[in-house]
């Protein structure tokens, strides 16, 4: 066991990550396990368990920790949408010093902090649509047993060492760092504070012994880290050398305490990951770590910032190894949402405040915008502007103006009733094709987890809608009867058949306003919610189905003003007219 001796100085081996990396995820999800590192292997009847990182409750979220719930909960509702048995796991973690530092901060007691913040994330996944299936917090006892069990089971492995620690630790990361990475004045690269110095008497995880098989293991399933990029710094860190890290903090009250020395409580990243697998611990029963795992253990997919990959792919996987449990199938870092290049966070105070944005603009503008924008494992800028641009002109426009004003023409021409099967009616056009391909494609690129080519590929269904519509121009059709007016009653059925499998295709990505699409065609909450993504094969609308009252399935937002920006900023209070703002959202005309 390297590293036992006393007063080892333990370094930190993360690699800089570069940026401008921004090469596309083109593997498929589904690969092949190797039975030697991996305990179960995929079956169709595997529930897909994939998490969210456990957010610190030490402020209450940003747009940024949104970004991650939001994307998980697409993929999440994509593969509920091709009928597996989905365990969607979030949650918040909540041990550690930064958070009792920050209940400090607000005279709170760590626990009341705890409370309340976390309620603070629940009531944000709902105002955002997000529809996990168990929310776990570390503080909740279920956990805590499951984190004893866990350490004890490490610990008898003769995976766990007593020794001093000494190094320059970033309350912020909850981590000790090497001095290479700091900046001047030992600041953190991500937080921009000092790290301060810390000599403590620790519990170690031999974490050096498991290298090569983390070496072997990522050698054998190249696709356990995703993006494809990211494996390269995983591996680089490995190669350089693995030290083993310290479990426990003597100087931390706020924790769970070490099964074999109460003065010391555990670390919280230690503790925290184990929140993957006790989520999956029924509440009705004692908690265990073998019924946990025998409930959905090994998750299918971890999401997670880029920031914390190497507590995903390095340290966790190792843990697991040594408690004898199987490895999660795969790790996905996705890059930062960012404001003028920085990355958008809590320690930095230039964060979003998502309930903001879904009170101005909708749930559905804010999970588009950020799956749509933000290419899933790059970096991408939020710029208000921006956000307005693309909602407008995909969703109002592009969807639903067309939607809107098919249903227009039906009404007025058709008393609302469709005249013909959809599949009969798309006989003989090329159009049917082109939906087609586009919504196989945008299968293909949720199963790649490429979220933002998949919206891509079902916004351009709308695109070419709108062309065959213009096109076609079955309003002069109407005009003409006879023949031209059937054909033109024909074409509403085709371009409504693409609205329904849009709003299928979508429904990950915009849960609610593909609701209102398909109540626009006729269809009740319970059809919806029974769709799922065969529902996509054209043919679903049949003639003589009557549409509903034709009704804007989404306001156009219009831009503000630069009067209205000014006054709204927070440096011109005075300037507030409470009667300017904000504009009420208009409603766009078909
Ligand atoms: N508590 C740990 C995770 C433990 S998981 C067992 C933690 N929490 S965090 O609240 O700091 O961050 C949670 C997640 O939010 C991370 O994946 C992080 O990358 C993500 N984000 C925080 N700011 C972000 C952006 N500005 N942009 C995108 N994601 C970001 O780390």
């Amino acid at each position: 066991m390297a590293a036992a001796a006393a007063g080892a100085r333990i370094n930190c081996f993360l690699n800089p990550i570069n940026p401008l990396n921004s090469t596309r995820l083109t593997t498929h999800l589904h690969f092949r396990l190797s039975k030697k590192t991996f305990s179960a292997r995929a079956s169709a009847n595997d529930p897909f368990v994939l998490t969210t990182p456990l957010y610190y409750v030490n402020a209450p979220p940003h747009m940024g920790s949104a970004y991650t719930t939001i994307a998980a909960d697409a993929i999440a509702r994509f593969q509920r949408l091709l009928g597996k048995t989905v365990i969607f796991i979030t949650g918040t973690d909540e041990h550690g010093e930064k958070i009792a530092t920050a209940a400090a901060a607000n005279n709170s007691s760590p626990a009341q902090h705890c409370d309340l913040i976390s309620q603070s994330y629940i009531s944000l996944w709902k105002n955002l649509d997000i529809g996990y299936d168990k929310f776990i917090r570390t503080t909740d006892p279920k956990h805590e047993a499951i984190v004893k069990e866990f350490y004890s089971r490490v610990l008898n492995n003769g995976d766990i060492y007593r020794a001093d620690y000494e190094g320059l630790y970033c309350i912020s990361c909850e981590e000790y760092k090497d001095e290479k990475e700091l900046l001047e004045n030992n600041c953190c690269p991500t937080h921009l504070k000092p790290c301060v110095a810390r000599k403590e008497d620790n519990f170690f995880f031999a974490l050096s012994k498991y290298q090569k098989r983390l070496e072997e293991t990522l050698a054998k399933n190249p696709n356990f880290v995703q993006p494809s990029y990211r494996l390269n710094e995983v591996q680089s860190w490995i190669k350089s050398g693995l030290r083993d890290f310290s479990i426990s903090r003597a100087l931390v009250d706020w924790g769970i305490p070490v099964p074999n020395d109460s003065k010391q409580t555990i670390y919280v990243w230690f503790d925290a990951l184990l929140g993957y697998i006790s989520a999956l611990s029924d509440d009705m029963e004692q908690p265990s770590l073998g019924r946990a795992v025998s409930s959905g253990w090994p998750a299918s997919l971890h999401l997670i910032g880029k920031d914390i990959l190497r507590f995903h792919a390095v340290y966790w996987p190792a843990m697991l190894m040594s408690a004898g449990l199987g490895l999660p199938k795969m790790v996905f870092g996705h890059g930062f949402l960012t404001k003028d290049g920085m990355k958008m966070g809590k320690s930095l105070g230039n964060t979003i405040e998502p309930n903001d944005l879904v009170h101005k603009f909708g749930s559905d503008a804010v999970r588009y915008f950020f799956i749509r924008e933000v290419e899933f494992g790059s970096d991408g800028d939020y710029s208000e502007d921006r956000f307005i641009n693309i909602v407008n002109a995909h969703l109002a426009n592009s969807i639903g103006n067309l939607l809107n004003r098919t249903l227009g023409l039906l009404k007025k021409n058709c008393q609302s009733t469709l005249v013909i099967d959809s599949s009969t009616a798309a006989e003989g056009t090329t159009f049917k094709d082109t939906v087609e391909k586009l919504v196989e494609k945008a299968r293909v690129d949720y199963e790649n987890l490429s979220l933002s080519s998949a919206c891509e590929a079902v916004l351009e269904i709308s695109n070419a809608g709108n062309s065959y519509m213009d096109g076609r121009a079955p309003w002069s059709l109407f005009k003409q009867g006879g023949d031209a007016s059937e054909a033109a009653a024909k074409d509403l059925v085709i371009i409504l058949e693409a609205m329904r499998i849009i709003a299928i295709a979508l429904s990950p990505v915009t849960p609610s306003l593909s609701w209102r699409i398909y109540g626009q065609l006729g269809y009740s909450k319970d059809q919806f919610d029974a769709a799922t993504w065969s529902d996509t094969k054209w043919g679903g609308l049949k003639g003589g189905q009557v549409m509903a009252q034709p009704q804007p399935i989404f306001a156009r937002i219009e831009s503000q003003t630069e009067e209205e920006k000014r006054v709204q900023a927070p440096e011109a209070p005075k300037k507030v007219k409470k009667n300017k703002l904000p504009k009420p959202q208009q409603v766009v005309e078909a």
